[in-house]
């Protein structure tokens, strides 16, 4: 704990690293010099699978807006969670995944002490002002030996980390443009969510902000 609160006092400045668990890390700035391109690439996954607000097994539906770009894209509907081949949308597959993309989160996860990383997923999450995520784990994944990468990009946000159970206590780290989280290990299946996104501008994306998280699946 003192070394969660020590970190949390530290300043910010491009590129610094704090820990957020054993196997957790949040590498502050570490998207930034890719972020144009990264948006820009984003811009064309939607043109092709566009964003949609899908619906939960239990019937809500999402106030966050995602779509995908890799081989397997993750969706929702009332039948459950799963990941896919094709955009249940389009009936066409998802849009390839970018180099940029893969190169992005490998060199993240590699600076989170995760090698090799091979994603072969990656969600588009866009959240307008009011959009939030409410705490759930990532285990719709086969290989939960892979860590979960996950960039920032426009409005910032409140990321909330809890722990191994629903009821575990929930720390809260705001995330700014560029910033990367890295979660693997005995960290891989802790719960996490993102509290309501605050009204904004951000000069690329505007009244939003983006989320790419990258998982291997298979
Ligand atoms: C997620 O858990 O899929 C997204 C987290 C985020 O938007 O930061
Ligand atoms: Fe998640």
């Amino acid at each position: 704990m003192f070394t969660l609160d020590l970190f949390a006092e530290l300043p910010r400045s491009a590129d610094e690293r704090r820990q957020l668990g054993p196997g957790a890390w949040l590498l502050e700035g570490f998207a930034l010099a890719q972020a144009v391109a990264i948006v820009e690439a984003v811009r064309s996954v939607e043109a092709r699978s566009p964003l949609r607000h899908l619906v939960t097994p239990g019937g809500y539906t999402m106030s966050v807006a995602m779509t995908n770009c890799g081989r397997l894209g993750w969706t929702s509907d009332l039948r459950g969670y799963r990941y896919a081949t094709h955009d249940p949308l389009t009936g066409q597959p998802w849009p390839s995944m970018p180099e940029a993309f893969v190169e992005l989160a490998q060199a993240a996860a590699v600076a989170a002490g995760f090698a090799a990383f091979e994603p072969d997923a990656c969600l588009i999450n866009a959240y307008e002002p009011g959009a939030r995520l409410s705490l759930h784990q990532d285990k719709d994944e086969q290989d939960l030996a892979a860590p979960i990468v996950s960039v920032s990009l426009g409005l910032p946000a409140v990321f909330m980390f809890g722990g191994a159970e629903r009821n575990s206590p929930i720390a809260r780290y705001p995330l700014q443009h560029g910033d990367v989280v890295v979660w693997g290990g005995e960290d891989r299946l802790r719960y996490h969510g993102v509290a309501p996104v605050k009204a904004g501008e951000h000069p690329l994306t505007g009244s939003r902000r983006l989320n790419l998280t990258f998982r291997k699946v298979l």
